[in-house]
């Protein structure tokens, strides 16, 4: 187990200029299983104790190499220096101070940025989350899980103390986020929890961007977590110190509840896909127009039909080669894999070249519709048809 102290920002703690925080993969030598992270801000009173009840209880793990990291927001308490000095003692002890930055979630992925372990871990430096449970995390992790969380609302999970006022906000809190993000909030009993541990590789290399108080939000929105583990604790009532929730960390998690949906919705291929058939929708009504109105050139329904929707189709192309299955192109990005993909999509979208031309035919000649709404929903059912059959038959065109 590796000590090491840091007590100054160094420059890789910079604020970064994107905006969001990438864990690296985890470094080569993998002498450490599990780096925990500890945030804190004005604990003084409860930063060794509880740092020794957490040493403690992790020598105690069979066989784990472990780290303890402490990243502290420059406290004027002076909880950072306190860390440092007991750090001397008890090793496995790391001690990050932030000057330039501040906030309970960036604080933890910060930590995990310094982190050398493949379990990432958090909890809270005021003792309100019980280091008994950690071994159990552990265990989840070891047994398959890809995050384990210390959750409030299974059994044996509860909270002491807690007015009715302060439940009644949480379970608030925790509704909204099911209405926002269902398939991410509802995946856990405790998606507020502060208490958890996951695989590393589950969000090294993702671009992560929280704010506020709920990293776990974050890492269930972004991560690719597999397997989920909740192991129930009770949530002690603070002995020192005071809570630094507020009104404001509670804006910040309405700001991070509408970040994360606007975010998953515009990665979402099918949106992307829509947004795209939007731009072809253009091109196909724009020339449509030119090509069979009476007023402009004047040719023949169908033949108009099959020419704008082919000029459609290549723009379709070059937007979602670029941009919706981006990721699925990886390295493919050769002139001649590009050019087999164009025509493995043109081949795909040929199929619902004739059921646009049909569809369109038999609402304007059968029952006389207005050739721009019956192209309008021969081009909404045409999409459907062509995302299903693109999507079933991949992007790629190798294996
Ligand atoms: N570095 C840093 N920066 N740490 C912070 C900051 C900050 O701005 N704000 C709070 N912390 C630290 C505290 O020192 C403590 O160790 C931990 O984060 C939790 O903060 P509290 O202020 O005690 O939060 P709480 O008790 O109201 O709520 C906690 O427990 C809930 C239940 O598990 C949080 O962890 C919640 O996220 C969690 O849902
Ligand atoms: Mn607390």
């Amino acid at each position: 187990m590796a000590s090491s102290t840091n007590p100054s920002p160094t420059p890789a703690l910079l604020p970064p200029p994107s905006g969001s925080y990438v864990v690296p993969e985890c470094p080569e030598t993998r002498a450490i299983e599990l780096s925990l992270v500890l945030p804190t801000f004005k604990e003084a009173q409860n930063i060794k104790p509880a740092l020794r009840a957490v040493c403690n209880t992790l020598s105690q793990v069979e066989s784990l190499t472990y780290e303890v990291i402490v990243v502290d927001d420059n406290s004027p308490d002076g909880t950072a220096d306190l860390a440092l000095e007991l750090s001397n003692t008890i090793p496995g002890i790391r001690v990050i101070r932030r000057t330039r930055e501040s906030g309970l979630a960036t604080a933890v992925i910060r930590g995990w940025q310094a982190a050398r372990g493949e379990i990432l871990a958090v909890m809270d430096a005021d003792l309100q989350h019980p280091p008994e449970v950690l071994g159990q995390l552990v265990q989840a992790i070891r047994g398959g899980a890809d995050l384990a969380i210390g959750s409030r609302h299974v059994e044996e999970g509860g909270v002491s103390d807690w007015s009715i006022l302060r439940r009644i906000v949480s379970r608030t809190a925790q509704m909204i986020g099911l209405v926002l993000l269902p398939d991410v909030v509802g995946r856990v009993s405790d998606p507020m929890s502060g208490y958890f541990m996951l695989k590393r590789r589950t969000i090294a290399g993702k671009p992560l961007n929280p704010t506020g108080y709920k990293i776990l939000i974050e890492i269930l929105g972004r991560g690719a977590i597999g397997a989920i583990v909740e192991v129930g604790y009770v949530f002690r009532e603070r002995q020192e110190g005071s809570s630094k929730i507020s009104t404001r960390i509670y804006l910040q998690y309405l700001q991070h509840l509408l970040r994360l949906r606007v975010d998953l919705l515009a990665q979402s291929p099918f949106i992307r896909f829509c947004l795209v058939g939007a731009t072809g929708y253009l091109v196909d009504m724009l020339l449509l127009y030119l090509l069979s109105d009476p007023q402009a050139l004047g040719f023949g329904l169908t033949r108009g039909k099959i020419a704008s929707a082919e000029a459609a189709i290549v723009n379709n192309f070059l937007w979602n080669d670029a941009w919706t299955f981006a990721r699925l192109v990886g390295r493919e990005r050769s002139l001649r894999k590009k050019f087999r993909r164009f025509l493995k999509f043109n081949a795909i979208c040929a199929l619902g070249l004739v059921l646009s031309v049909v569809l369109l035919n038999i609402q304007f000649n059968w029952f006389g519709i207005n050739r721009y709404l019956a192209n309008t929903v021969a081009i909404v059912v045409t999409m459907l048809w062509n995302y299903t059959l693109n999507k079933r038959l991949g992007w790629r065109t190798t294996g």
